[in-house]
């Protein structure tokens, strides 16, 4: 595409990153500027409810002012001494994570996929040092489905072509059980000796919000104990509210021996992931064995500690709880109008429709579908072709969550009237 032929704002930014960026990505055709609270904008003065939230980083809405003023005056003071040095903020960060959560001990990285890497290789180390596996045997168990990011580890224990096409070779070490399935669990750690974790979303986010039934989280942890394996809860997603508790683990009432949390970890403000688990798991690493130079600066520390004190004295987990019964009602009296609306569910604020394709859009429907609810003013994205997930920040009101509703059942009635 031509820069000069684009006229107008939106063009010419789509233009130019379809030009001098590489295309990992397939963006819907707006062109945001501005955000506040559960609101962004886009460069032509259009606003946008948004309910995705950054795949559900922006869980405290954005530019939260309470945390934007904390991440202003930390950047005024200092910003990274890399670990190196101690900092006057690191220690205090990290005893405010333990205490919220519950835990020993946490290492702080950057991004979520850096905290599933942390995870993994906590869970080699303590197969090797304390579980007693031979060198270089260990394995990790994933369910198929599971989605941690986009490094090499990663994308190893996924399920989905288009993460792994020509990427290969994958990690070894790794095995694969379906998902929400505790008798195919076990059958694996019975046969199985050497295996020393099982990494697992409490609800699979990017399979299109996959929720398991009631015990299966009991279940993991229970045959985790029995068979000495470290049970891992990817909670970068599921974490800090998003399901209408503090963790998606606390539904069942069930502690993870190593947790990982990231996205809304800084309130959107920057990428912080922390890796929690006991001072046995965590001490096997020593110095010079993991790290990284971002990996809990003073900025990212500063952004933390407020967006984790926002989420709870605004009390958000509950709000999530809250809204999202409002959300999945109203999806559920939509559904009851139009087969079209297949399935909605959801927990929390981290919901999805599943849709019906019609035949003029086939695999597209969705994406024409959110190509509509753009037009009518609410910003949200398809997953895994035929599913919309519906993830807005956690400060909606419930006023908001009404109107984003009629927004929704007025696009979907209209969308399947004209098809
Ligand atoms: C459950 C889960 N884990 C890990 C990640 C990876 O996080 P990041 O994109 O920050 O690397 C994601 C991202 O969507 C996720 O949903």
């Amino acid at each position: 595409m031509e820069i000069i032929s684009s006229n107008t704002a939106t063009q010419q930014a789509i233009a130019l990153e379809d030009k001098y960026g590489a295309h990992n990505y397939h963006p819907l055709p707006v062109v945001l500027t501005r955000g506040q609270g559960i609101y962004v904008w886009d460069v032509e003065g259009r606003r946008y409810a948004d309910f995705l939230s950054a795949y559900s980083a922006v869980s405290q809405g954005h530019c939260h002012p309470r945390i934007i003023d904390a991440m202003i005056q930390q950047a005024q003071r200092l910003t990274l001494t890399s670990r190196a040095f101690y900092t006057d903020l690191l220690g205090q960060c990290e005893k405010y994570i333990c205490d919220y959560f519950g835990f020993d001990k946490v290492l702080m990285m950057n991004s979520g996929a850096e905290g599933g890497e942390t995870a993994l290789k906590l869970t080699r180390k303590w197969a090797y040092k304390v579980k007693g596996i031979p060198q270089n045997e260990a394995k990790t168990v994933y369910a198929k489905g599971n989605f941690w990011g986009r490094t090499m580890a990663a994308i190893s224990s996924s399920t989905d072509p288009s993460s792994t096409n020509d990427y290969g070779p994958l990690l070894p070490g790794y095995l694969l059980v379906p998902y929400n399935d505790l008798a195919a669990l076990e059958n694996v750690f019975q046969k199985d000796a050497t295996i020393a974790g099982f990494m697992v979303e409490p609800i699979q986010g990017e399979a299109g919000v996959l929720v398991p039934d009631e015990g299966y989280l009991r279940g993991v942890r229970e045959l985790c104990t029995k068979y000495n394996v470290l049970f891992i809860a990817d909670e970068v997603q599921t974490g800090i509210g998003r399901t209408g508790r503090r963790l998606a683990c606390d539904h069942e009432d069930v502690k993870p021996d190593i947790l990982i949390l990231g996205k809304s970890l800084s309130g959107g403000t920057m990428p912080v992931s922390a890796v929690l688990a006991s001072d046995e798991i965590m001490l096997t690493i020593k110095p010079g064995e993991h790290g990284s130079t971002y990996g809990g600066n003073p900025l990212a520390c500063a952004v933390t500690m407020a967006a984790l004190q926002v989420t709870q004295d605004e009390q958000l987990a509950e709000n999530a709880e809250a809204m999202g019964q409002v959300f999945r009602a109203r999806m559920t009296a939509l559904a009851q109008k139009t087969s079209f609306v297949k399935l909605v569910r959801g927990k929390g604020l981290l919901n999805a429709i599943v849709i019906d394709s019609l035949p003029a859009y086939g695999d597209e429907t969705a994406w024409e579908l959110c190509l509509r609810f753009k037009d009518a003013g609410l910003l949200c994205k398809p997953t895994q072709g035929d599913k919309i997930r519906f993830a807005p920040p956690l400060v909606i009101t419930e006023e908001q969550m009404h109107e984003a509703c009629d927004l929704i059942e007025a696009t979907v009635l209209a969308f399947v009237s004209e098809n």
